[in-house]
């Protein structure tokens, strides 16, 4: 099934890029020189010879971290919840809206990553990926769902607050903003304006979605968890977010590697819109933490949270070459930092999480 209407790249013939065309017979064996990230030409079918290292190694690091989330205890979390003064309003308010996000989330993540990320990625290796990252989403998703159960919750107020609670609505809005046109069936790679489009998703899901907004509601759930509440729900946070930390770092390495690959698309006016899209990000998050957290808690009020999306867009920028879209500014939860700088083996909640480990070592990037 011929599928590249216009290559930019190449004067050839259109290749098939998904994978389930016709057979080209007797064809010759690919090198790892016709592989590419989008728009390749080589058979998307061949795993070996091996181009992108670095996603073969995400692979397997993602298969060392199997975790399933009814592994963890909930019976702490049960006991605290269901006492009358366990927890004050504003910390339960915090955790539904937190839990009611990520629930829905999970599934938009995932879903861009089967109808939208998968058929346009040209290389087998970056696609073993993402089917081990669909599962782990599925994973996630299970997650609160265990946790729904756990605590006796309201399941259709959790996951529907993506459609009722303004601030969440926003941000899944904006989002599938940057994925609708992909999921369009006509939608092809090959143009200056298609790849950027794609580009445009690539950072939407896994540098916003997975790398800025999940990072806030790790810090609130685990902000609970080091001050002893809601620790069954701050050890699967744990184990998510050494998972997303995959996920994030997988995506500035497609889309670094895209870059490389296509300096064109990576132009001035581009540039610009990628910060505008990180600026817009942090002030959708912004929002959120004034709607989830409008008084503030022991260690966490929405001026915090502000901060910390402005240091982590910062980050983010660096590890997308490109300059910083806020001032110079602080770590305010600087024990997440520690955590994910420094690479520490050891779990600061002092539960299982090291016998999880599947021979891989736990590291938080
Ligand atoms: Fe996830
Ligand atoms: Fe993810």
């Amino acid at each position: 099934m011929p599928n590249l209407e216009k290559n930019t790249a190449t004067a050839e013939p259109p290749a098939d890029t998904t994978g389930l065309g016709e057979i080209e017979r007797g064809g010759a064996r690919v090198t790892v020189d016709e592989k590419r990230m989008i728009n390749a030409r080589a058979d998307v079918n061949q795993l070996l010879p091996l181009k992108y290292k670095w996603a073969w190694e995400k692979y397997l690091a993602a298969c060392n971290n199997h975790w399933m989330p009814t592994e963890v205890s909930m019976q702490a979390d049960i006991a605290l919840w269901k006492s009358p003064d366990g927890l004050t309003p504003d910390e339960r308010r915090m955790v539904m809206r937190n839990l009611g996000f990520f629930a829905a989330s999970e599934s938009l993540v995932a879903n861009n990553i089967v109808l939208a990320i998968y058929r346009h990625i040209t290389n087998p290796e970056c696609r073993q990926y993402l089917l081990r990252q669909a599962f782990e989403e599925a994973v996630h998703t299970h997650t609160f769902q265990y946790i729904v159960e756990s605590l006796g919750l309201d399941e259709g107020e959790l996951f529907n607050m993506y459609r009722e609670v303004p601030s969440i609505t926003d941000k899944a809005a904006w989002a599938l903003n940057h994925t609708q046109m992909l999921e369009n069936a006509d939608f092809r790679t090959g143009t200056p304006e298609t790849d950027r489009e794609f580009l445009r998703d690539l950072v939407a899901f896994y540098v916003v979605f997975e790398g800025m907004w999940f990072y806030t509601g790790f810090a609130q759930i685990l902000s609970l968890g080091r001050r002893n509440k809601m620790v069954g729900i701050a050890e699967q946070y744990q184990y998510i977010l050494r998972d997303e930390s995959i996920h994030l770092n997988f995506g500035i390495d497609v889309i670094n590697q895209i870059k490389a690959e296509n300096p064109h698309l990576w132009s001035k006016a581009f540039q610009e819109e990628v910060r505008t899209m990180l600026r817009d990000a942090a002030e959708l998050e912004a929002a959120y933490g004034r709607e989830t957290i409008p008084r503030g808690m022991l260690g966490l009020t929405a001026e915090l949270c502000e901060q910390y999306m402005r240091f982590i867009a910062n980050r983010r920028c660096a590890q997308l070459g490109l300059a910083p879209v806020y001032e110079p500014t602080e770590n305010p939860f600087p024990w997440m930092s520690e955590t994910m700088d420094l690479k520490k083996e050891k779990n600061f909640f002092e539960t299982r999480v090291i016998e999880y480990q599947n021979g891989g070592a736990l590291s938080w990037d």
